[in-house]
C-alpha cells in the first residue's frame, strides 16, 4: 500500500497509506489529517484539498485536467507550480513514497 508522507505548515510530519484506488484527499481525510477541508468531497468544486506536491514528486504524477487547473486559481493559499487538488491524484503503487505539504489554510 502506499505511503505518503504530510507535512504541515509548521513542519509536522504524518506518513499513511492509503490504499492504491483511493485519491490522496480520500486518504488524508480518512486518516484525521489536519489541513485537508475538502469541502465538496472530491468534486472538483471546493478547492479545499489543495497540496503542495514535494518537488521530485511534481512530475511522476498524472497531469492535471482542465477543471483541476482552473479551480488552482481559488485556493485559500495562493497557487505555486507545485500546487494541486488532492482529490485529483488517485493513489497508486508508483506514488509510493510520496511527500506533499499542506498550506496553512483552506478556506
Ligand atoms: S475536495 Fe473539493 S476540490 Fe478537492
Amino acid at each position: 500500500m502506499p505511503k505518503v508522507t504530510f507535512i504541515d505548515a509548521a513542519g509536522s510530519s504524518r506518513v499513511i497509506n492509503i490504499p492504491a484506488g483511493w485519491s490522496l484527499m480520500e486518504g488524508a481525510v480518512q486518516n484525521d489529517v489536519t489541513g485537508i477541508a475538502a469541502e465538496c468531497g472530491g468534486g472538483c468544486a471546493c478547492a479545499t484539498c489543495h497540496v503542495f506536491v514535494a518537488p521530485e514528486w511534481i512530475g511522476k504524477l498524472p497531469e492535471k485536467s482542465p477543471a483541476e487547473n482552473d479551480l488552482l486559481e481559488c485556493t485559500a493559499v495562493s497557487r505555486t507550480p507545485a500546487s494541486r487538488l488532492s482529490c485529483q491524484i488517485p493513489m497508486s503503487d508508483a506514488l509510493d513514497g510520496l511527500v506533499v505539504h499542506l498550506p496553512e489554510r483552506q478556506t
